[in-house]
């Protein structure tokens, strides 16, 4: 079924989603969402260059097996700022999720808390925070904040966040304005449907306005005091969202961040800029434990997130593969998304004798150049062969003791 909000179609799935991959959903989700929608998630800044390197970056790293560790049943539960959590992998903060589902940022709590992951909404949702407080009010969230110069919509957010149960906030800092995007300018995407904050507060909807326009309606000026006055004046835990280098660790952790949340926008803002999984090694080291590590962009494996983990950070965010998610499932198409990323990653922690995801903090990465290592490698699911879906079972007999070994022939 679809829903239409002013002649937008929107799916209304709830429905969980068999995939041998999150990747494919970028394919699948093509199918079932209007083209400027589509490709306002799918797409990156100018050459997508740092969009693809996102995901590729990750062949960098091996995560080197381990034998005779004597470990079953590894358990991917973890705590973060004192919240209990059935997985490290969250929801990475996404404008308008109404572009994929009716009930937007709601639904997507729903199927976020149902995985026992944290979910972040976006200053540009769709949803209330009260709406989407109230499908999970005992589940753990964190809310992306964009800036306003007028610092009166910043309080009027902070009272909104605290009474909804929010425990802390993702200053996004990369952002300032956008990236250049031509998919955008090329279907001419506006916000289809309106943005509670700036309907609330703006009296503008959000709804028939640019992704610039959004921009430029958030602070371009944003300083180390401003995180101190953020936390002083929400209350909250402040993550700095947008952290690239060693330096600007140092400069968040000095303003007083209580965490640095390691990403490039997933390659929507600098094309061109170093894929995450790239810097998070020097960033993990300027942090040293001092504070939490949050980390996204192109993640698309459990083997991403494992590696993720070992190479410094506390949690690791999908962005654009739950949107898909929404779009082909609704809630449980989001569930299904994190379970398939939890799938795999457990096999990476058996194969590697990490029971617990402590252990994957001290798991063994090794840093091989291979030749074609500056190249998009080939092990990229966009690069995989096209293999066949088979109907049925190539054993024809019903007899699972089909004989097997040498033929006799
Ligand atoms: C985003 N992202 C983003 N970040 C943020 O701080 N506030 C926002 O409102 C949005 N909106 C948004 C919309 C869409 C369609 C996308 C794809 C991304 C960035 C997001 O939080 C995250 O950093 C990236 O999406 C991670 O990269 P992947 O996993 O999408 O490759
Ligand atoms: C984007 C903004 C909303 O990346 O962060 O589209």
């Amino acid at each position: 079924m679809t829903y239409y909000y002013k002649g937008f179609p929107q799916s209304d799935r709830d429905e969980k989603i068999s995939m041998i991959n999150v990747d494919e959903l970028e394919e699948r989700a093509k199918k079932v969402m209007p083209e400027g929608a589509y490709y306002y998630i799918a797409s990156g800044a100018e050459n997508e260059w740092t969009w693809r390197a996102n995901t590729s970056a990750f062949n960098h790293y091996q995560i080197v097996p381990r034998a005779l560790t004597d470990m079953q049943d590894p358990q991917t539960d973890t705590q973060f700022m004192g919240m209990k959590l059935k997985t490290p992998i969250m929801i990475s903060p996404i404008a308008c999720h109404g572009i994929a589902h009716k009930d937007a940022e709601v639904a997507t709590q729903k199927g976020v808390a149902a995985a026992g992951a944290l979910f972040s909404s976006s200053t540009y949702a769709n949803k209330s925070v009260e709406d989407i407080a109230a499908v999970a009010p005992e589940a753990p969230r964190f809310f992306q904040l964009y800036l306003s110069k007028d610092w009166d919509f910043n309080k009027m957010v902070f009272d909104a966040i605290k009474k909804a149960d929010y425990k802390g906030i993702f200053l996004t800092v990369d952002a300032l304005v956008s990236g250049y995007r031509e998919a955008n300018l090329r279907t001419k995407f506006t916000y289809p449907v309106p943005l509670d904050f700036f309907t609330r507060y703006l009296g503008a909807k959000g709804e028939g306005q640019s992704v610039a326009q959004m921009y430029a309606a958030s602070a371009q000026k944003i300083g180390p005091e401003d995180v101190a006055r953020i936390k002083k004046e929400s209350g909250l835990s402040v993550f700095v969202k947008g952290v690239m280098c060693a330096e600007d660790a140092y400069k968040a952790i000095g303003a007083g961040a209580d965490g640095i949340y390691v990403t490039n926008h997933g390659g929507r803002e600098i094309d061109g800029s170093p894929a995450t999984i790239d810097v998070l090694p020097e960033i993990a080291k300027a942090v040293n434990h001092r504070v939490p590590i949050v980390f996204d962009s192109g993640v698309r494996r459990g083997s991403h997130v494992f590696k993720a983990l070992a190479l410094g950070a506390d949690l690791v965010g999908i962005g654009r593969p739950y949107l898909y998610g929404l779009a082909l499932g609704g809630p449980k198409g989001v569930e299904s998304v994190i379970d398939q990323l939890n799938t795999e990653l457990k096999i990476d922690m058996q194969l590697t004798g990490c029971k617990t995801i402590e252990d994957i903090k001290h798991a063994k990465i090794s840093r091989i150049h291979y030749g074609l290592d500056a190249m998009p490698s080939n092990t990229d699911p966009s690069r995989m062969k096209p293999y066949p879906t088979t109907a049925e079972n190539q054993i024809k007999s019903t007899n699972t003791d089909a004989v097997t070994g040498a033929s006799q022939h």
